[in-house]
Parts: C-alpha cells; structure tokens; sequence
C-alpha cells in the first residue's frame, strides 16, 4: 500500500530550463491532490541569446550551477530539514531532451537520493519521467501560490488529479516536438502523428533568427503576427463541419498583402491534405527563406512593416497546419478531451484557432479543449512532479535501482 500521504521532490533539466519543485501529495492515479510547497525555476534563456538557440554543453553547465541554489531556496521555503530525510521520493526528467543537460538532473537526483537515504535510515526511491508524458499531465497543474499571490516563484497552490473522459488526445507542441498523441486510456500513450522534419516551436525560433527577430522567436513572431491581426482586424469565421469544407476555409483565408509590394508574400501549409495526422515544418521554414531572398532580390529592405507581414502569414501557416490536423484527429478517434500543451501553447493564435474550431465544427464541439496554465506550458518542474506520482503509484514495484537510471535524448511515450 502506498503511504497516503508523501512529498515528492521533482527536477527538470532536459532543455534550458532548471526547474525544483517539491509537492505534498496523496491519493491514486485517478484521485491524487497535491499541495505545492516550493517551485523555483531559473531559465537560461538570455545567456543562450547569442547563439541564437540552446547550446547544450552551456546548459549542462548553468544547470550544475543553478540546481544546488534551486534546491537550497525550495528547502529553505518549505522549512523543510535537510539534515533529516525531507522529501519520500525523488522525481526526474531523463528524456526526451539533451543528453548532457538530462544527465545533470539524474546526476544530481542520484546523489540526493543517496545522502537523504543514508540519513533517514530508509530508501528514498527515484521515479525517471517521461518529459513528454509531464507535458500531458501538466493541465492538471497550479504553479501560483495560493497564499502569498505576490510571490512569483514559490508555491502553495493545490490541485486535483480529475478524471478525464477518454479517448483524449494531447497536441504537444514545443522547441523540441510537435506530436499527436492518443490515450485510449489514462495514462496510456500513442503518438497517432508528429512531424516528419522540425518541431513548430523550432521553425517559429529559426524564421524569428531570418527575420532578424530576437531568440526565443515564438513570443516575437506571435507579438508581431497580433500587431498585424489587429491592425487588419482580419475575421476568420466560417468555419463549416465537413473536413472537407474545413480545408476549403482554411485555404481561402487570404492575409491582405502590402499593395506597393508587387507580390503575395503567402505561404504554404504543408501536408495540410496527407491523410495522415503528420506535419512538416521545414518546408515552411525554407519558404520564408526563399521570400526573404525574393523581396531582397526585388529591392525591398526587410522593413519592420514586411517584418509583421511575415510573422502574421508563417503563423497562420504554421498554426492552420496544427489546427486543421487536431480537429481531424479528433473527429476520427471520436475524441472526448483534447488537452493543448508544451511552450508553442502559449501562442495566442493557437489557443483562439483551437477554442474557436471547436466551438464552431459541428463535428467535433462535444471535445473538451483543456490547456494548462499558461506559465506551466513551458519547461517546468511541477509537471515532472505530477508524473513522476502518477507513475510511482501506478507502477511502485517496477521502480528502478536509482543508479539503473540513464539520461534517454530520444525517448519516446
Ligand atoms: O516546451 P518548451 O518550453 O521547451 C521545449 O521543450 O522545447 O518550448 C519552447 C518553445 C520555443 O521554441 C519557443 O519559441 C516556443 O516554445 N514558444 C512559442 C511561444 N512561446 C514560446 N511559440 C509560438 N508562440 C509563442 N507565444
Ligand atoms: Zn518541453
């Protein structure tokens, strides 16, 4: 039996973003309630800003640095003692994600693990967790504190595992993956379809670098593609149930182009019509490329005016291909939760697309469309709690020796 009551320790390392999170927990997989007691996050994002994306060797590196302070600050929130035996279970990220960057997370969790044990004369086991499957789970999530509002980065929020209705299918969309996954039952996990070349988050950072924008370029383009959108108030009604008709919306759906210009500045949405639930994202990407050299071939400067231009069009173009996938999907599985997650979640356009389709497609309006809380769309610790919980409870005889535990850059659900 497990203990009904126990906290859990959880660490994220699996990109640029070092995370430590400790959480009172209980109940099972179905039922659980957590009571968070710290979650500190340290992101690397402006020391990566010069290579224009995350350097791994630079991240093992901050990581090593940034999770003895993250640790220190969370026991010291909790007043929990670490002389003692603080926590009951230890919960890590080891993929997918960068090898080196994952290893100082279990690195860390392994030596943890063995002074607590030592201490508290009992073994405090490691749950290895599935990024991807933290992602997913992450909807369920509070990272605000509940008592003290005005602190930004330590917890006191609680939270209920609830029942989903299934089938549910998970869109996750990230720096690293862009996925469809079915879960014909809780906590079991199929990926129905994902990209055959680079992840959506991936093209928005690179067409961000052509454009001259800033890294992260997610939040630039989607900046800029706003500014446009409101400028146009441009409408995007009329959205009819068939799958077909669903295209022919979609593609009929023309941004107004600069009249001076002489030319579309329009994109293409690849394997928009594949039969299958994949995407492509590089085609995309080679196509703003190929717009840029055109307009500079023409004689225009890439002036922040056709900046928003583009930035408006890669969105829609990218965003269609998301949306037009997942409603399909969930119209074909007979979906009944459709959870929207990972750091491209944030995109305004996205949320809008996906609560609009559903409201409007006759086909798929009974679809549950939950998103997590916008700060725990991004890389985070809290998740990795979540899921490491769900997993010990679920699987508590099956953990592994803490030293079996290896960094898995490839991992999948
Ligand atoms: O999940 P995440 O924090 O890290 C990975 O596991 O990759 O996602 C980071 C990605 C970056 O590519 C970033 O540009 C993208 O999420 N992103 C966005 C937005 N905010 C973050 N992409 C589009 N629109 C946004 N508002
Ligand atoms: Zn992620």
């Amino acid at each position: 039996m497990p203990p009904t009551f126990m906290k859990i320790l959880s660490i994220e390392t699996s990109c640029d973003d070092t995370g430590i999170t400790i959480m009172e927990v209980k109940g099972g997989t179905e039922n659980a309630s957590f009571k968070v007691l710290a979650n500190n996050l340290s992101s690397q994002v402006k020391i990566h800003i010069p290579y224009g994306g995350v350097y791994p060797m630079l991240a093992k590196r901050e990581h090593i640095k940034n999770l003895p302070i993250l640790l220190e600050k969370s026991l010291k929130e909790t007043k929990l003692n670490k002389k003692q035996k603080p926590v009951d279970l230890i919960a890590v990220t080891y993929g997918p994600g960068l090898e080196p960057a994952l290893w100082t997370g279990i690195t860390f969790a392994q030596e943890l693990a063995k002074k607590w044990s030592a201490v508290g004369r009992s073994v405090i086991p490691i749950v290895p967790v599935n990024h991807m499957e933290g992602h997913i789970l992450s909807v369920f999530g509070k990272s605000k504190p509940a008592r003290n509002a005005s602190l930004s980065d330590s917890g006191g929020g609680t939270f209920k595992i609830r029942k989903l209705k299934t089938p549910t299918l998970s869109l996750l969309v990230s720096g690293g993956h862009t996925q469809l996954v079915l879960s014909k039952k809780w906590m079991q996990y199929e990926i129905i379809g994902e990209t055959v070349d680079d992840a959506v988050g991936e093209a928005f950072d690179k067409v961000a670098r052509m454009l001259g924008l800033p890294y992260p370029g997610g939040p630039e383009i989607s900046k800029l593609a706003e500014q446009a959108r409101l400028e146009k108030k441009q409408g995007s009604e009329g959205l009819r149930s068939a799958a077909g008709a669903r295209i022919e919306q979609f593609s009929s759906k023309k941004i107004v182009y600069p009249e001076k210009l002489g030319f579309s500045l329009s994109l293409p949405r690849p394997m928009l019509k594949s039969k299958d639930f994949n995407f492509s994202f590089s085609g995309l990407k080679t196509a703003v490329l190929y717009k840029i050299r055109d307009l500079k071939k023409a004689g225009h400067e890439l002036t922040h005016e056709l900046v928003t231009e583009l930035a408006h069009e890669f969105e829609n173009a990218a965003i269609e291909c998301l949306t037009y996938k997942t409603a399909k999907a969930v119209e074909n599985y007979k979906i009944k939760t459709l959870i929207v997650a990972g750091g491209v979640a944030c995109n305004k356009h996205l949320r809008n697309e996906m609560k609009r389709i559903v409201r409007q497609d006759l086909t798929i309006r009974e679809v549950n469309l939950l998103f997590p809380e916008s700060e725990l769309n991004t890389d985070n610790s809290l998740m990795i709690g979540i899921a490491g919980y769900l997993n010990y409870i679920k699987n508590k005889k099956k953990v592994p020796k803490p030293q079996s535990i290896k960094a898995t850059g490839n991992l999948r659900l």
